[in-house]
């Protein structure tokens, strides 16, 4: 089944062509292709992103990242389209899934409202294509969620836990703020990190490990940004070797946290497998500590593959075979879903 897939969530417009087949316990996936369009440097001077912009970006770059998908394509084969309902901005949102009504109304195929997070969840199937063992634990580290999902089955998911302030992907956006760098963060953080981790191992900046020893599965990254901004503010000149170790400091600390709760959660619930999804997985000092960790617990790691790692289509299309895969008859054209900003797994 050849499955179009739509995502409008956050500030990438994301299409994309693929083929599923398998069943709920052996989905498999075939990127046939893929596009994408980061609005990321026109948010950047908002230090953020901005919802009107997001909206008016998406609308203009649908229609163009369409036909250039379909060049050379046959139209007939495209079976279903998947968009994503939630969670994200609304306004963006909105976007994608007016786009996917109208083409499904067009072409007279289903429109799958499909969940952005479950994507971030089965993103590291696509290049993996391993069968996985249940129960797994699911991490997933975006700009906008920090969570801890049990995933029981393709489809049955439990959150143990979740951020009770600011996600992971937004305490590096945050943090990078303070040290001047620009947005988005993360991937800036990471270079200034692993340039001090070049001279060291250990930084100078010991920053908190918020909620690392409590009993629950939530996280809290709120507080240690604002422990590294009161730390900053006391340094009289920022150079290039201090914003480094802070970045290294930092770095460490969302690491530390990560791996000890993640860990925890899995000897809890049992699980042999673990997933990481979401932005936040193109971090290599939060991947090899997680590579390293899993292989001396003998625990299977399936990280994301760095191109379907941030947000894209290619994973909406597969969370919306999975949909499609547990409730078939549940889409029957009437297309009378909204979008969800909130929408929860
Ligand atoms: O999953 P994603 O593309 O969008 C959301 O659904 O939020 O994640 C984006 C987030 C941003 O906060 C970005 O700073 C972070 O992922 N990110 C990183 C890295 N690359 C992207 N964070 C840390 N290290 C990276 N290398
Ligand atoms: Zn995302």
């Amino acid at each position: 089944m050849k499955i179009l897939g739509i995502e409008t969530s956050c500030d990438e417009t994301a299409l994309s062509i693929v083929e599923c087949s398998g069943d709920l316990a052996n989905p498999k996936f075939e990127v046939i292709d893929w596009a994408l369009d980061s609005q990321a440097s026109l948010h950047a001077e908002y230090g953020g992103v901005f919802p009107t912009l997001a909206k008016r970006e998406h609308t203009k770059n649908l229609p163009i990242l369409l036909d250039k998908i379909l060049e050379n394509k046959n139209l007939k084969d495209i079976e279903a389209i998947a968009v994503t309902q939630g969670p994200g901005l609304e306004p963006a949102l909105w976007t994608g899934i007016v786009f996917a009504k109208e083409l499904g109304e067009k072409w007279n195929i289903p429109v799958i409202p499909t969940n952005h997070m479950e994507g971030h969840i089965i993103s590291p199937l696509i290049h993996n294509k391993n069968k996985i063992e249940f129960p797994a634990l699911a991490l997933l580290i975006s700009g906008g969620h920090t969570q801890l999902v049990k995933v029981n089955s393709w489809g049955s998911y439990e959150i143990l836990g979740e951020t009770v302030d600011d996600a992971v992907g937004e305490a590096f956006d945050k943090v990078a703020r303070i040290l001047g760098l620009p947005y988005p963060g993360g991937p800036e953080i990471s270079r200034k990190a692993n340039k001090s981790r070049e001279h060291r191992n250990e930084s100078s900046f010991n920053f908190p490990r918020p909620m690392m020893h409590t009993k629950d599965f939530n996280f809290s990254f709120s507080g240690l940004k604002t422990a590294v901004l009161y730390t900053v503010k006391k340094i009289p000149h920022l150079t290039e070797n201090i914003i480094e170790e802070v970045a290294h400091g930092f770095e460490d600390a969302v690491t530390e946290v990560l791996t000890k709760k993640t860990i925890k959660a899995i000897e809890e619930i049992g699980a042999n497998t673990l997933i990481i999804g979401g932005g936040v997985v193109s971090n290599t000092h939060i991947r090899e500590t997680f590579e390293k960790i899993c292989k001396e617990k003998h625990i299977e790691l399936l990280l994301s593959d760095k191109t379907v790692a941030t947000d894209n289509a290619i994973m909406i299309a597969a969370a919306g075979y999975i949909s499609y895969l547990k409730n078939p008859k549940s889409y029957d054209k009437k297309n009378d879903f909204k979008a969800e900003g909130n929408l929860k797994l």
